[in-house]
């Protein structure tokens, strides 16, 4: 019997990820090659006339697993009933734009679509936030939704495991996905720590450590942890605009593993609500190596050994996060 549709929501769908994050999500990517879906697309007014134009290319796709596509600036209907929300709008830092005027600007944002989550959206809804400082804005969108649980709201650091992922995979001469458990602890910022230390690298069907395998630990802690951290200014100084597609691919990997669970042994890097596993900071959005079921509800892997330079930088990226968060919150007022 064919599937139900699900409706699906993306902020900021006229922008530059969206672009390609729609392409994947309406051909199946993410939920499934069998699975319809109804895409929500909310951006803001002035670019309603752009949405018009990514909707008529939607359409031009021939998709058949899109019911309907809602373009809308209107946030009842477009959190209306949804099951899985991709936000990726937010504000971007202007010239001269102050961290904290960039913070106030998208607590605002992300405290609208908290409270619209929370009235409209469906309780199991799953959140992924993409736009930044997206581990602060997925903070603020949780304390607006207060009744969707906690475990619902994730931030994206997808793209910096990719990042790091790929780095090791062509040092190493193997695809990208014979690199597994590679970790990014903390923020979606410069202060991110990628760690390859438990990470692991099929050559030619038999399993070893990434860390075995290069035998170059200078590199994994220096060049590559520096790569990853700088790599999102890098493509912006190389492209004159910020990452689009790997950030895209990004989201749908996140989501993907979200919906359909980890593969057995494996781990994925997401940004969630902290308990305070590892001794980081508690209740901040903190990346952490996970795992998940076919309920779709993830664990952090726990009880990998922490050595005292990963320990610095676990601390100094939770330091970041707390203060970020309580910016956030001081711009909040209620
Ligand atoms: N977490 C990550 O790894 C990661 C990676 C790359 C980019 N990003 C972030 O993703 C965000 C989007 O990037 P982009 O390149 O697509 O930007 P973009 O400027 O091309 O598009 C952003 C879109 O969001 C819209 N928007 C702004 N406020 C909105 C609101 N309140 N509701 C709905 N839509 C709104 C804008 O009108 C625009 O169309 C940025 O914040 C960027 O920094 C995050």
């Amino acid at each position: 019997m064919a599937k139900e549709p699900i409706r699906v929501l993306v902020t900021g769908a006229a922008g530059q990820i969206a672009y390609s994050l729609l392409f994947s999500v309406a051909k199946g990517d993410v939920f499934g090659p069998d699975q319809p879906v109804i895409l929500h697309l909310l951006d803001i007014p002035p670019m309603m006339g752009v949405l018009e134009g990514v909707v008529m290319e939607l359409m031009d796709c021939a998709f058949s697993l899109v019911r309907e596509i809602i373009p809308t600036c209107d946030e009842q209907q477009a959190f209306n009933d949804i099951e899985a929300a991709f936000l990726v709008g937010a504000m971007p830092r202007k010239e001269g734009m102050e961290r904290k005027d960039l913070l106030a600007a998208n607590v605002k944002i992300f405290k609208s679509q908290g409270k619209a989550l929370d009235q409209f959206a469906k309780k199991t809804v799953k959140v992924l936030v993409v736009g930044n400082p997206a581990n602060t804005n997925a903070f603020i969108c949780s304390k607006y939704a207060p009744s969707i649980p906690k475990e619902n709201f994730s931030a994206m650091t997808r793209l910096d495991q990719n990042r790091a992922q790929s780095q090791i995979a062509f040092r190493l001469n193997v695809p990208a996905n014979n690199v597994t458990n590679v970790i990014i602890w903390g923020n979606h910022s410069s202060t991110q720590f990628p760690d390859a230390s438990h990470a692991l690298v099929n050559v030619n069907g038999t399993i070893k450590k990434v860390g075995d395998c290069l035998n170059d630990d200078a590199y994994l802690k220096g060049e590559f942890i520096t790569t990853v951290q700088k790599r999102g200014a890098a493509v912006i100084a190389a492209r004159k605009l910020s990452s689009a597609m790997s950030a895209a691919k990004a989201a749908c990997d996140h989501m993907r593993d979200w919906w359909n669970g980890t593969t057995e042994g494996q781990f994925v890097s997401m940004a969630v609500y902290s308990d305070g596993s590892y001794n980081v900071p508690a209740d901040v959005m903190y990346s952490f190596p996970v795992q998940i079921g076919a309920d779709r509800q993830w664990k952090i892997v726990q009880g990998l050994e922490i050595n005292d330079f990963a320990r610095q930088k676990m601390d100094l990226t939770g330091q970041e996060l707390k203060q970020e968060k309580e910016d956030a919150l001081s711009v909040c007022q209620d």
